[in-house]
């Protein structure tokens, strides 16, 4: 039976030009054999012809892709009392929505930790400094907290890789969900790694090379999976989506979904300044009227370098990759083909084959390539889009690498910082260096406040209130 279908599925790989998939095909055991033909047969050879056409076809890089870019407009953190006035507007009508039931929280966790040296799922990390909790159990306590806070529940989606998948599921089931009642875990597809002739690679002599589609998979993803139409069903509008290396967002903050709804968004999106020129986040420029991405590998150096006369960097709004999705909005993408609207990012990697012998090869130089779709591509599919600053020391602090900058101490140096500059405006008397820095760990938990202004309310009513020392966490 899987002779005949293999023959067919075969002349299919040989009609495009893929026959060496099936090149130690006689050779392989049987159940090899089948592993190969359900891989083979779940590939879409008509799409995948077409994204590998353009992928090394000539088409400009991204920086390159829109003509002329002019920074993005992003309304200014508030710094007057007008501003502090529409603020308290905004955070009301977000507090009301929440309340409603319309807001759940959507996490990107499919990426594993290979930066950190790590192949588990990201979202295990071990990212606090007292506590040691993970990232998934931050979040979970942040979302937690406002669903107590504003008496509603709040639905979280946790998209995750075919690597991440399992380890995911089963970290949840092992700590009971952090007592999150409504999570979904939505898998995002993958694609094959190909060299740059557009040849898929094989990974062993029965098994194509795999990775995850981008975070720009999630679309699919929550289409394919029915949850979008369960988000639907449910009446809820808006997704605050994070990703899952910032321990520091405000999962549920109700000021962004206010701003978000007073100004009629479809896809709202929190910036910080840049430091530095090649700091390694994305950029919000505009181009012909419409909002991007771009990201910094592909941001020419002579923009990334550009001053205005006070000396700030003119491409200045880094993105956070915080960002509100409307439903509706994301609806449009739904089953259909989006590629050509929405481009695949190519990634020049090293991937692990086989020789012409069919013997398992790791070469030290990059051999191939990726694939991936990002989401905030469908930025300039928003017919309204709003970008906010935010303070970097109270929203932003990824882990991304082992050591240096962006690693797991900065972040846990970034914490302790912000809990003693909310303990600092409460009046307590806690020591810290000229940065801020208290020479010992403490820790507050999201349970108790996870931003200044609900910490200030709920300290004023802490009695006894404790003394801050070595070793103390606030719950
Ligand atoms: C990302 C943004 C960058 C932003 C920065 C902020 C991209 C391409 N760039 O950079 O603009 O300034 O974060 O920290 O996103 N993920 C998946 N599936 C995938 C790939 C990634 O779920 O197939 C998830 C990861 O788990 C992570 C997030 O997407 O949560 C970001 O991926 P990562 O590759 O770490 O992006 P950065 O280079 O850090």
């Amino acid at each position: 039976m899987i002779d005949k279908q293999a023959k067919e599925l075969r002349l299919q790989y040989c009609n495009y030009g893929q026959e060496h998939v099936f090149k130690f095909w006689e050779i392989l055991p049987s159940e090899k054999q089948v592993q190969l033909f359900q891989q083979a047969k779940n590939l879409d050879l008509d799409y995948l012809s077409k994204i590998i056409r353009n992928a090394i076809s000539e088409t400009p890089p991204p920086g390159k892709r829109f003509g002329s870019i002019i920074p993005a407009k992003f309304v200014r953190f508030p710094n007057s009392e007008t501003d502090w006035q529409k603020w308290r507007e905004a955070i009301a009508i977000g507090e009301q929505k929440i309340r409603d039931g319309k807001v759940a929280a959507f996490t990107t966790a499919g990426g594993e930790g290979t930066r950190l040296g790590c192949i588990a799922p990201k979202g295990i990390l071990s990212a606090t400094p007292l506590k040691k909790k993970s990232l998934f159990q931050v979040f979970a306590e942040k979302i937690k907290s406002a669903e107590r806070n504003y008496e509603t529940s709040i639905h979280w989606i946790i998209m995750t890789s075919e690597r991440t998948h399992n380890e995911t599921i089963e970290f949840f089931g092992k700590n009971n969900s952090f007592g999150v009642e409504n999570i979904h875990f939505v898998k995002q597809g993958q694609m094959p790694a190909i060299t740059c002739e557009g040849k898929i690679i094989m990974e062993s002599t029965s098994r194509i090379a795999m990775h995850p589609d981008g975070h720009g998979g999630s679309l699919k993803a929550l289409g394919k999976s029915g949850l979008l139409t369960m988000l639907e069903n449910m009446g809820i509008e808006i997704l605050s989506y994070f990703q899952i290396d910032n321990p520091l967002v405000r999962c549920i903050d109700p000021y962004f979904i206010g701003m978000h709804v007073k100004n009629q968004s479809q896809m709202s999106s929190r910036m910080v300044k840049k430091l530095y020129p090649d700091e390694k986040v994305g950029v919000f420029c505009e181009s012909k009227g419409k909002i991007y991405v771009i990201e910094y590998s592909d941001l020419p150096k002579e923009q990334a370098m550009l001053k205005d006369q006070d000396g700030n960097l003119m491409f200045c709004a880094g993105n956070t990759a915080i960002h509100l999705l409307d439903v509706q909005f994301i609806k449009q993408f739904n089953g259909k083909d989006i590629s050509s609207e929405i481009p695949y990012h190519i990634a020049q990697k090293t991937i692990s084959t086989i020789n012409e012998l069919g013997d398992p090869i790791n070469p030290q130089v990059s051999n191939g390539l990726k694939l991936e779709m990002f989401l905030f591509d469908i930025l300039p599919f928003a017919e309204r889009t709003i970008i906010l600053e935010s303070e970097r020391a109270s929203n932003f602090s990824p882990i991304k690498h082992l050591e240096g900058m962006d690693s797991l101490k900065t972040c846990m140096q970034d914490q302790l910082r912000l809990f003693a500059s909310w303990l600092l405006a409460a009046a307590v008397d806690i020591p810290t260096d000229s940065n801020g820095l208290p020479p010992f760990d403490i820790e507050i938990s999201p349970m108790f406040a996870d931003n200044k202004h609900d910490f200030l309310k709920k300290w004023e009513k802490l009695d006894p209130k404790p003394t801050i020392a070595a070793g103390q966490y606030i719950e």
